[in-house]
């Protein structure tokens, strides 16, 4: 089994790593296949990455599934996604939970069919103690709503006389955000060749590290995430201070 180690000090590994999963729509038609063949492919390619995450000691993987902006989609591709989603999650979360990886979602609950949303919860309830891996899907998320969420539940308690307007600061905010108890993540990849954050993590982001990979998301496999660690590992992270 390959370990951190060959990457240099285990110090500088990312603990984080949060994938923006884009390209699958063009991976399918490079081959003359309908976008659901190419979704189906990267599915595949999920797996791979879990895999390879926990070979190489990643602690945190988040992956961003569904954004609040793919509703603007074809109803049939949409349709696919969810129906993929459902089927991803039954057959996967027996074995991600003997492998001992915890299944979290971010994201919002409006919009999502009720089956997907008892579906998460109970994906959620049997995965809670694990912590080989913790694999945060982010479904029908989208950061500025996950902000919007975040001020109306404290406009509501400074309404409500809870909170004073004084104490709204950054862990405030930070306690209100889906990824509360998460740590930031070091690393963002995404694949496809996009160089944008399609409104992911835009908060959580502040000092994280972009990798931006030509490699479509069904190609996607633990070469190329060492690849995009391999490129983490040679950038300094200053977070605003000056270095020795
Ligand atoms: C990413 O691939 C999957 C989702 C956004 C759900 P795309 O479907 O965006 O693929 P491209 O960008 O059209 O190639
Ligand atoms: C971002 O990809 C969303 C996901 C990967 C789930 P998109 O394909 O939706 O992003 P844009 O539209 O190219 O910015
Ligand atoms: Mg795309």
């Amino acid at each position: 089994m390959e370990t951190a180690h060959q990457f240099g000090e285990e110090t500088e590994s990312p603990k984080h790593v949060a994938v923006i999963m884009d390209g699958n729509g063009r991976w399918a038609r490079s081959r003359g296949l309908p976008r659901i063949a190419g979704h189906k492919a990267g599915a595949e390619a999920v797996r791979r990455t879990i895999k390879a995450c926990r070979e190489l000691g990643v602690s945190h993987l988040t992956l961003f599934a569904f954004s609040s902006e793919n509703w603007k989609r074809p109803a049939d591709e949409v349709d696919d996604l969810m129906g993929l989603l459902r089927f991803y999650i039954r057959k996967e979360v027996d074995e991600l939970n003997r492998q001992g990886v915890s299944i979290r979602f971010i994201g919002a609950d409006d919009g999502l069919p009720d089956d997907i949303l008892k579906l998460i919860r109970d994906t959620e309830r049997t995965t809670l103690d694990n912590r080989n891996l913790i694999l945060t899907v982010a479904l029908n998320y989208g950061s500025r709503d996950e902000l919007a969420r975040a001020a109306r539940s404290i406009a509501k308690e400074v309404a409500d006389g809870t909170m004073a307007p004084g104490d709204v600061d950054e862990a405030a905010i930070a306690r209100r955000l889906d990824t509360v108890g998460m740590p930031d993540p070091d690393l963002i990849i995404r694949t496809s060749g996009e160089q944008r954050l399609s409104n992911f993590l835009l908060w959580q982001a502040a000092y994280s590290e972009l990798v931006f990979s030509k490699v479509m998301w069904p190609d996607f496999d633990q070469e190329a995430l060492k690849s995009a660690i391999d490129e983490y590992q040679r950038r300094e992270r200053r977070y605003g201070a000056v270095t020795a």
